[in-house]
């Protein structure tokens, strides 16, 4: 059964590590990423973007694999399965397709209209027992099509938008969704301190899992980061993996093309990334 992602997420404030959320793109990816949670004893949150979501044939479709694989693979540790960089609509359709989770974003919008918008969020996931994220600051990068500069979140904003009664927090921090460019300034510790500082208890969010070094993340988790998006990095896993599998003409062997037999490697370097993720944020071991 998937469950809100408050109570994992708030066990996780407490107990300074981070919850993984792993964005998902079809079967492949979400049975790698379940597996490797439940032999990790991990809770886990499951990203969809509305691009994905429309690739895996609409929001119900995603609900109906999401649990249909938590019955069959026996799957006992906490799942989420969130809405991820939601429009408003997107967060409807979601809520009313059974998503357990959603994120609104709206970072884009003056602060009053992204205000406004998450309050209405706030009551509605509320008497549903769903989670609810929020955004303040922009993420830089481009992630299927929603596109951010980077700005650090102003953490007076980032109150005003925790007060509102959300779950979890999202606030740019010089983050970027996608590969780190070489002259990347990384991340501001000054920004997630004051953002800390001013909301307390709030579970914060780190977007732009991938290439962020060990020792950052490590620090981000100690300011109160308490759930950590990863996307990219699973699929340059997979990419890498499927990539030597043929170029060594593995698929021209036997029954090599068999897509069980194509896709097995890229889904075995999967679950390596997740269970590496996992390890790093200090999850293993807390569902
Ligand atoms: P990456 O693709 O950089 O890991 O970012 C994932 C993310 O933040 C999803 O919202």
């Amino acid at each position: 059964m998937l469950v809100s992602a408050k109570e994992m997420l708030n066990k996780a404030k407490a107990g300074h590590y981070a919850v993984g959320q792993f964005n998902i793109n079809n079967l492949e990816w979400t049975k790698a990423i379940l597996l490797t949670a439940q032999e990790c004893n991990s809770p886990v949150i499951l990203g969809v973007s509305e691009g994905a979501g429309k690739y895996m044939c609409g929001y119900k479709t995603i609900v109906g694999m999401v649990n249909g694989m938590i019955e069959e693979l026996g799957i006992t540790v906490p799942v989420a399965l969130h809405l991820d960089h939601g429009s408003y609509e997107g967060a409807m359709k979601c809520i009313k397709a059974g998503f357990s989770s959603v994120m609104f974003d709206g970072s884009h919008y003056p602060i009053e209209e992204n205000i406004a918008k998450t309050t209405e969020l706030v009551k509605l996931t509320g008497e549903l027992g769903l989670s609810l994220e929020a955004e303040v600051g922009a993420i830089g990068g481009e992630e299927d099509g929603v596109v951010g500069t980077g700005e650090c979140a102003d953490p007076n904003e980032c109150k005003m938008i925790a007060d509102l009664g959300v779950t979890m927090l999202a606030a740019g921090i010089g983050n970027i969704h996608g590969k780190y460019p070489a002259n990347w300034a990384g991340l501001s510790f000054e920004t997630l301190a004051a953002v800390s500082e001013k909301t307390g208890d709030m579970p914060l969010v780190l977007h732009g899992g991938t290439g962020i070094p060990a020792d950052m993340i490590k620090k981000a988790i100690s300011l109160g980061v308490s759930k950590i998006n990863v996307n990219t990095e699973c699929q340059l896993a997979f990419q890498e993996a499927t990539r030597k599998y043929i170029e060594a003409g593995k698929d021209l062997e036997g029954k090599g093309f068999d897509p069980r037999k194509l896709l097995a490697p890229g889904f075995e370097a999967m679950k390596a990334t997740v269970k590496e993720k996992m390890e790093l944020f200090g999850s293993v071991g807390m569902a």
